[in-house]
């Protein structure tokens, strides 16, 4: 071995000895409470604090390419640079309604739908509850000018859940897929709800949806206490995946937690499909009530314990134990979990309904959902039909299929004690992070170790209020945007040299 040879392998050795500290530095081993103040970049407060008699919260964030930063809270748009200085508001409250003589007083205008129309430039979609549910195309430099404005109903209302995504369809025309709550209220005709739809981002209105391309519920379900909570979207191969809690299905008492999907390349949405994900504690309990989850890569060691590549994406979730009796309600309580989700195995629960609803007939097919049929075509295999549900352009082989076995994960960390309301990751050199935040606004930093263990080990409190889901993280910056219900924070996702 040369002299050089034996200098370049010391100094890689010292590199790696640095970078081990490093990321030591940053982990504490035992749970420590950070410091907002060693994170903060900037903030913004709630500005609109009048008292009357509404809920003055923020409900969503997004960011443009240019740096600016969007935020959609009742009653009120906002519209900020890189460093969350105001540099524009909008109100967008009903002032047909006065309280006391002061209009924009009585109906909350909560927004649903923050979106920046990645099809056009310059636009932001908004969607709030009043004004029937009307969504608005915004220009993205002057978020006042509305330059047009969508058919009705596409958002829910106050405390109907709505989340949405742009995707693409199969003749390569981006769409929205949204998912709504059903309150009775946001609706044309009760009979025929659309829970889940994809709409024309081009059509004159804006955001209109043909038949063919919403999934109904049943007359049945939007005459009972059926109320879907959606928590998140996300696009992957193909498909639009919702994540959402509800009961099991129409004839059940039991509150599950569900992911479901829609074929993208699809005529329309009759392949709709889904499947339950447990989420199980170390002693067996369940956690029923799924709060947030992440879709995002799996870094290096978490993807080594599982066999995957580094890199591939896996399913981040955060669960609740609801009150009561294990599934018995849908309000959540303080006692929550993580789990994590392989998408090798979701994919196969996925193809296993489609089979079941081809093959085995009615136990595969979804009550609550307006037309979903299954057969008994035994010799039938799902893998060509798991998009569109028909054979030979004539037979349709199903209609909305359920699996019956759940997509089964135990936690990583369990905390009780405390709510979870939203879920990020990061990877830092070999290491997966978790970034959660609480509903006592908190946000909690976990190492992910491997498919079985995590680790918590920092707690920053930012706010008093709860952290809502959206939150992002930017990989290159390791800048983070959080948002409570009174604060936009924009932080470093860490600080080791504290
Ligand atoms: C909206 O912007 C105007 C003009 O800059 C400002 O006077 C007002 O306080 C802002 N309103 C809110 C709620 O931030
Ligand atoms: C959307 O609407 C436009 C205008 O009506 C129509 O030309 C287009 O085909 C529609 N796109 C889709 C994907 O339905
Ligand atoms: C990261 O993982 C790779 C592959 O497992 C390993 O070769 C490398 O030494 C690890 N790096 C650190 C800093 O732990
Ligand atoms: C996961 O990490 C924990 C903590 O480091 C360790 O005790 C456990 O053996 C690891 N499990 C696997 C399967 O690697
Ligand atoms: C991350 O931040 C950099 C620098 O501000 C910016 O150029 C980049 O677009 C950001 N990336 C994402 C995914 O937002």
């Amino acid at each position: 071995m040369t002299y050089d040879r034996v200098m370049w392998t010391s100094v890689s050795g010292l590199t790696f000895v640095g970078l081990l500290l490093i990321i030591d530095v940053c982990m504490a081993s035992a749970e420590w409470q950070g410091d907002l103040s060693a994170y903060e970049l900037a903030s913004f407060h709630n500005p609109d604090q009048e008292d009357v008699p509404r809920a003055q919260t923020f409900n969503h964030f997004t960011l443009s390419d240019h740096g600016d930063v969007y935020v959609g809270a009742v009653n009120w748009l906002y519209r900020f640079n890189s460093r969350l200085e105001q540099i524009q508001n909008a109100s967008t409250c009903d002032d047909s309604m006065p309280y006391n003589g002061m209009p924009c007083r009585r109906t909350n205008n909560y927004n649903k739908i923050l979106v920046v129309d990645s099809t056009r430039p310059n636009s932001l979609i908004t969607c709030g509850g009043v004004f029937d549910g009307i969504c608005q195309l915004r220009h993205l430099r002057d978020i006042s000018i509305v330059e047009s404005e969508s058919t009705p109903n596409v958002a829910g209302f106050e405390d109907a859940t709505t989340v949405s995504l742009i995707g693409p369809k199969r003749d390569s025309n981006k769409m929205l897929y949204v998912a709504v709550t059903y309150t009775g209220e946001n609706v044309i005709s009760k009979a025929q709800f659309p829970a889940i739809t994809r709409r024309n981002l081009t059509s004159n209105p804006i955001l209109s949806v043909l038949l063919h391309n919403a999934v109904f519920l049943s007359g049945a379900a939007s005459g009972v206490d059926f109320t879907i909570k959606y928590v998140t979207t996300f696009d992957f191969t193909g498909f639009t995946y919702f994540i959402a809690s509800h009961k099991e299905d129409l004839m059940s008492a039991h509150y599950v937690s569900k992911i479901s999907r829609v074929c993208q390349t699809g005529p329309n949405l009759d392949a709709y499909t889904e499947i339950t994900m447990q989420c199980s504690g170390s002693d067996g309990s369940v956690y029923s009530l799924v709060q947030a989850a992440h879709f995002g890569p799996a870094g290096p060691d978490l993807a080594a314990s599982w066999g995957l590549h580094a890199d591939k994406q896996v399913l981040y979730a955060v669960f609740a134990k609801n009150q009561g009796a294990q599934g018995t309600s849908h309000i959540p309580t303080d006692h929550s979990a993580v789990c994590v989700y392989r998408m090798t195995d979701i994919l196969a629960g996925f193809t296993e309904a489609v089979r079941g609803c081809i093959q085995d007939g009615e136990d595969y097919k979804i009550s609550y959902l307006h037309g979903s049929t299954c057969s008994k075509f035994r010799n039938v295999q799902p893998d060509n039909f798991l998009c569109n549900p028909v054979a030979d352009d004539t037979n349709s082989l199903y209609k909305y299929a359920k699996g019956i076995t759940p997509v089964s994960s135990t936690a990583l960390l369990e905390e009780p004690g405390t709510l979870m309301s939203s879920i990020i990751t990061s990877t830092e050199f070999n290491h997966t992070v978790a970034f959660l935040g609480t509903s006592r606004g908190a946000l909690l930093k976990v190492h992910i170790e491997n498919n079985t263990a995590a680790r918590l080990y920092e707690r920053v409190i930012l706010d008093s209020r709860p952290v809502l889901t959206d939150m992002t993280i930017n990989d290159t910056t390791t800048e983070m945007h959080v948002l409570t219900e009174q604060t936009l924070i924009k932080m470093r996702a860490e600080n080791c040299g504290q």
